[in-house]
């Protein structure tokens, strides 16, 4: 099935239950809901799934400690989650749960289709385990600072990695080398930004080796249907959430129609997963590999990855009570490119929230309703056709396009926030709450809310409460999110004549907390 025109099917990881959401986990939410808001806005249909993978060794241990069935602990930390999508305003038309039946279904099912095609059998394997990646690693892999028994720790967690020693069940990913260097030759779109591409090619260049898929010591997890002894290993489960949501097993025509439209979010971490494993396991039950996985790097917190492990974790409801949800949206997609690695502080959040959103954007419409009120009886008026903003506004248009559709939400951001400021600057020039009330004060002003009607539809995806505020009080009706683009940010099609608003200010300034 070729990727189809007018569709998008986009997802986040899955999150582990084993504790509660951090900032970390809202960056990957809220790209994946931002692309998901931008491509409603271009009439797209769109299918945005998160949720929470809940089996495996790490959630049965942290149920364990917690004094919890690993099903309560699931219960407690997957309603967390949700609670911290709804309070960012998240999108999502669907969240998986990996103990769901529906879940347990079709990963039967993909996983049995595997066996049937000749890609698993049985060996005995030991190896070194880190329970916090759920992953195997080999000697050579390690971090080459040793712990206590001589070996070396976790690179990812820095943590001592366990040896295991099982009789499992294991997938012929030895055999997907070839057709995966060869996927990748041929969609180069696949995995992006490029750095990432290559160092997925790096990886499938060192050689794949077969992967154990089960576990016999614990049954927190999806029994195998040819032997219910074992469990399969919570990444094979995992990654199956994607195929489970879109109604692999149950229902081809929808799993059909979405599939070749999927775009994974993806922190690098879990690059070997949803890059090499993933891919390879659908080509052996016969599915195309994923279309898109688009990598990000981490938020870091004094150097360090933010994390549940770490100090430096920060809750989303916590950003939420300080900088207001769009505050946050705002501050995870224009302040961190997506790819690289981001500093994340509260000195950098105060930082762009004063200067984007109480300085630019709050002062645009409060300077606008205020002069309006003045100067027009508080009536909108109207644009120029041959505003000098009109050409900005096209410039801009084309190249927030361009970034949304390239995932890079800052690049989008920066083009929106240039017609916001070129906005504030011709304000500047022109000083309408100087001038005498007529016909120049009104062109300028037509001009400043056409410029607010095109940024609240452009910035809809990144702070959808705000562009909503903003919609109403310059007198627009309905819903913003309803608005399509290129048609709705075509300059002049502001409505004149309908009250414009003042109010309270839209960002109130936040002062540094210092000592
Ligand atoms: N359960 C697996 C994913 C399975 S997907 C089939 C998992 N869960 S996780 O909760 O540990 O991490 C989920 C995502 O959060 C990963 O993409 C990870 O990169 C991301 N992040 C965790 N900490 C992060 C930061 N500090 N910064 C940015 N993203 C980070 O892995």
């Amino acid at each position: 099935m070729p990727e189809q025109p007018g569709r998008f099917y986009v997802t986040t990881p899955i999150y582990y239950v084993n504790d509660a959401p951090h900032a970390g986990h809202a960056y990957a939410t809220v790209t994946a809901d931002a692309l998901a808001r931008w491509h409603r806005l271009l009439g797209d249909d769109v299918f945005f799934l998160t949720g929470t993978d809940e089996h495996g060794l790490k959630v049965q241990r942290s149920a364990d400690a917690a004094g919890r069935t690993p099903q309560q602990q699931a219960d407690v930390h997957a309603a967390h989650f949700a609670d911290a999508w709804r309070l960012l305003d998240v999108s999502n038309d669907d969240f998986i749960r990996t103990s769901e039946a529906r879940h347990h279904a079709a990963v039967q099912a993909l996983l049995q289709k595997v066996y049937d095609r000749g890609y698993i059998y049985a060996d005995d394997y030991s190896g070194l385990y880190c329970v916090a990646c759920e992953e195997y690693y080999t000697a050579d892999e390690l971090d080459e600072n040793p712990d206590a028994d001589g070996l070396g720790l976790c690179p990812i967690h820095h943590r001592p990695v366990e040896s295991f020693s099982e009789r499992n069940w294991f997938f012929r990913l030895s055999e997907f080398a070839e057709p995966l260097a060869e996927h990748y030759r041929d969609h180069p779109e696949a995995v992006q930004p490029e750095g990432k591409r290559n160092e997925t090619l790096g990886l499938i260049r060192q050689g794949l080796r077969d992967i154990s898929i089960s576990r016999s010591s614990i049954d927190w997890g999806v029994p195998i249907p040819w032997d219910p002894s074992q469990v399969f290993y919570v990444w094979y489960d995992a990654l199956i959430n994607y195929a489970t949501a879109i109604g692999y097993g149950t229902d081809r025509t929808r799993f059909d129609a979405w599939w070749p439209n999927v775009h994974h979010v993806i922190g690098k971490d879990i690059l070997r997963f949803h890059c090499v494993y993933w891919p390879a396991l659908l080509m052996a039950a016969g599915e195309a590999p994923p279309a898109h996985v688009h990598v990000h790097g981490f938020l870091l917190v004094g150097g360090e990855k933010m994390s549940k492990s770490g100090l430096t974790q920060i809750t989303p409801a916590e950003l939420v009570d300080e900088f207001g949800v769009d505050g946050v949206r705002h501050h995870l997609l224009h302040d961190l490119s997506f790819g690289p690695d981001g500093d994340f502080s509260e000195e950098s959040m105060i930082a762009r929230y004063n200067a984007d959103l109480a300085n630019n954007l709050g002062n645009l419409l409060s300077r606008v309703a205020t002069v309006l009120a003045k100067k027009s009886g508080g009536i909108g008026t109207a644009p120029r056709p041959d505003s000098p903003l009109a050409a900005v506004a096209g410039e801009v248009v084309a190249q927030a396009t361009a970034a949304w559709e390239a995932v890079t939400p800052s690049v989008a951001l920066d083009a929106t926030w240039r017609l916001i400021r070129e906005a504030n600057a011709l304000l500047e020039a022109t000083e309408p709450w100087k001038a005498d009330p007529g016909a120049e004060v009104d062109a300028v002003l037509g001009d400043a809310l056409e410029v607010l009607r095109i940024v609240a539809v452009l910035a809809s995806p990144a702070v959808p409460d705000a562009a909503q505020e903003i919609w109403r009080r310059i007198g627009c009706d309905g819903s913003v999110a309803d608005r399509r683009v290129p048609v709705d940010t075509i300059w002049g099609a502001y409505v004149p004549g309908r009250p414009v608003l003042t109010g309270d200010p839209l960002f109130p300034r936040i002062k540094a907390s210092g000592p």
